[in-house]
């Protein structure tokens, strides 16, 4: 992980830091202040990072000194920054912040902030009936010590089901139960990717995945999806065949945060290509119970598979629950040992109870999951018109699954608009989250998981300070500068 910060890269981070309302009241070392609190609140700037010296700041911004200094002192002031004369100041956060589920850091009063950080559900009624059925279960499990490094077998044949189910036979002992999706990633970078190692992943791509990456330092390039197309197979592929990576990360069903569904032919190509140049492909099927208006799924990537290339992750946070905490890995029988052997020096075995919550909620398959798709629709459209009747500049690919719009804005002005949104009790996830360094600037992902009057009342918010966004005039908009 980077431990300094230089000027440019910090500068580059910054993006239009000018562009915020209310800029004319306020100088310039408070706006810059200000930027530098909304990087560390969205983790694009990490705690504990050293931050450049302030000359080398105010030469890569092209401001003077004094402002650097004295936003500097200001960010020492509100908490944000810690300085030891001669050694430099490092990024830190005020005790009054927390770790959302989404990652970023919040206040901890912000009861009534509208929060479109995150894209998860809340839970289905039926959560609570499955969770006193799974009590009812425990017993059959507490006659020896209760870690099942694999999982319990009942939701391992739950979930191989399922994927039979899908035109994929599957048997249990190809199913490794995980705490969640971002635990098999996790788990299965740290068996597949030595450290360093080179990785493809698609731009934009889903946070918490590059977050993964990060920990194993990978060596990331990327596949540019474009906003109302998706992939392009031939780019796609090409660009496979010349970095060779050792693994591809994936998201082919309802795209975190495009929404975009790979089609049957692709898979097929990508998967034949893989192999050729001898990379596995890491296939996050996290939306894949979760079509809307009736589209149909291509079969599961892995139905094209011959060579146990491709490794299939998902779990039950999009259509039932996040609470729960329970995910799976798909692959071989014997990579499923592998990582079984891996997990325990990680974690040991997930919770039974939870596992026996999520056999329950299987069973009811049917029932919850057209509920949230006859619930996410609605939502879907509610803030698609809202979007059409309130910032009709910005272009939405209406998306045929998942939970996201990836909303292409009217400028680069995702970060000022989601610092600007967060006075006004909005959080966003502004477009940069979504790919490396400060690129996407003009793009915001804007889930559907609230409910309607929440979603109405939050892009009323986001259009008011948009607005002023431009009525303090954007000093010399520059072009993002474009890294991946
Ligand atoms: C693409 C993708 N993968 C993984 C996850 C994490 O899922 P889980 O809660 O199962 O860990 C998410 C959650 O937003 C996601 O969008």
């Amino acid at each position: 992980m980077t431990t300094q910060v230089r000027g440019g890269q910090l500068a580059r981070l910054l993006g239009q830091w000018h562009a915020l309302p209310g800029r004319r009241r306020s100088p310039d070392y408070a706006a810059l202040a200000a930027a530098v609190r909304g990087l560390l609140a969205d983790g694009r700037l990490p705690l504990g990072v050293r931050l450049p010296a302030e000359r080398d700041l105010a030469e890569a911004l092209r401001i003077s000194r004094t402002t650097v200094s004295a936003a500097y002192r200001q960010l020492r002031e509100t908490g944000h920054l810690a300085s030891r004369r001669g050694a430099g100041s490092w990024t830190m956060l005020p005790g009054t912040h927390r770790v959302a589920s989404s990652g970023l850091w919040t206040p901890l009063d912000d009861r009534d902030m509208i929060d479109l950080g995150v894209a998860a559900l809340a839970a289905p009624p039926q959560l609570v009936p499955a969770a006193r059925a799974a009590a009812e279960d425990l017993p059959r499990y507490l006659g020896d010590a209760g870690y099942h490094p694999t999982g319990i077998i009942e939701l391992r044949e739950a979930v191989a089901q399922g994927y039979t189910a899908r035109g994929l036979p599957t048997r249990a002992e190809q199913i490794m139960v995980t705490s969640g999706t971002q635990h098999a990633l996790d788990l299965v970078l740290r068996l597949m990717l030595t450290p360093g190692g080179p990785v493809l992943v698609e731009s934009p791509t889903y946070p918490n995945g590059l977050a993964a990456l990060a920990a194993r330092r990978a060596r990331i390039t990327t596949h540019g999806l474009a906003t109302d197309a998706g992939w392009d197979g031939d780019l796609l592929l090409g660009s496979l065949r010349q970095s060779r990576p050792k693994l591809a990360y994936l998201i082919p069903e309802f795209h975190n945060p495009t929404g975009h569904l790979m089609p049957a032919d692709l898979r097929e190509r990508l998967v034949a290509t893989a192999h050729t140049i001898g990379t596995d492909l890491v296939v996050d099927e996290s939306f894949v119970d979760l079509p809307l208006d009736g589209t149909r799924l291509p079969p599961p990537t892995a139905a094209f598979d011959r060579h146990s290339r491709v490794i299939s992750i998902g779990g039950m946070s999009k259509p039932y629950w996040g609470g729960l905490r329970i995910g799976w890995v798909r692959a071989s029988a014997p990579q499923v040992q592998r990582l079984a052997a891996a997990r325990v020096g990680v974690d040991m075995a997930s919770p039974v109870l939870d596992q026996l919550v999520a056999v329950h909620l299987l069973a009811d398959a049917a029932t919850i999951v057209a509920a949230r798709q006859r619930q996410l629709t609605a939502q879907r459209d509610v803030l698609l018109d809202a979007v059409a009747a309130r910032l009709p500049e910005w272009r939405v690919t209406v998306p045929r699954g998942g939970v996201t719009l990836w909303a292409e804005l009217d400028g680069p002005i995702s970060s000022a608009l989601a610092r600007a949104a967060e006075d006004v009790g909005v959080r966003l996830a502004p477009g940069p989250r979504f790919g490396l360094d400060g690129t996407l600037e003009r793009f915001l992902r804007l889930p559907f998981t609230l409910p309607a009057a929440d979603l109405v009342e939050a892009v009323g918010r986001i259009a008011t300070v948009r607005y002023d966004l431009d009525r303090v005039g954007r000093p010399g908009w520059r072009e993002p500068v474009v890294i991946a």
